[in-house]
């Protein structure tokens, strides 16, 4: 049977440690494809250490062409210059060419976009992506999961990520109205 694969990419927004962890959590059976863009690998040596980095300007990788057969492709964290780029068709490093290879292709594209307040130039980036069948997924805290760490937060939003993959998962406790 054919392995599912798919591009993990981290743009340079803060948080590059939820976009590690969710391709660590992803399951053996899926083929993982990592890349992060330069301003990506910036922010990471500010936040984190100790990481494995590939490279985001060999636009001849092999995900770099439809026919590779990507099946879906998530950004954690999409950073607004990346959303700006990807909303006007731009693909000039290894990033922005597979997200329009997946947008071309009408495969699964997720984004995470990480900024706080949005301004309206994302509002609309992103509502336009939105339209196109782009899932806008940003790395948003919920309360009602239990959660007792940062720990905790990060697998609740890495699951949701998960469900809109379609990669089965217990990363968090599910929403259960208790039956009286
Ligand atoms: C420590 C640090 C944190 C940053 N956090 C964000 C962020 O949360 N969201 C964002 O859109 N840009 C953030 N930036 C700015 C981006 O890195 C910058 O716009 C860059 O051009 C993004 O390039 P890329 O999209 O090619 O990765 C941050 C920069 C630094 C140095």
């Amino acid at each position: 049977m054919k392995k599912t694969k798919i591009i993990i990419a981290t743009s340079g927004a803060s948080g590059i440690n939820l976009g590690i962890k969710t391709l660590r959590l992803l399951p053996e059976s899926i083929e993982k494809h990592f890349i992060m863009s330069q301003n990506s690998q910036i922010v990471l040596s500010k936040e984190m250490s100790e990481v494995t980095i590939h490279k985001n300007n060999d636009i001849s990788a092999s995900v770099a062409s439809g026919s590779f057969g990507i099946d879906a492709m998530i950004i954690v964290p999409c950073s607004m210059n990346t959303l700006a780029k990807i909303s006007c068709g731009i693909a000039d490093n290894l990033i922005t060419r597979c997200a329009a290879v997946m947008i071309k292709e009408q495969k699964k594209l997720i984004l995470a976009p990480r900024e706080m307040p949005f301004s309206a130039i994302a509002l609309q980036n992103m509502y336009k992506l939105s339209k196109l069948g782009i899932i806008i997924a940003p790395p948003v805290m919920a309360y009602y999961s239990q959660q007792q760490s940062l720990d905790d937060m990060e697998n609740f939003i890495i699951g949701k990520w998960f469900d809109l993959l379609g990669i089965k998962n217990n990363l968090y406790k599910r929403w259960q109205v208790e039956e009286s």
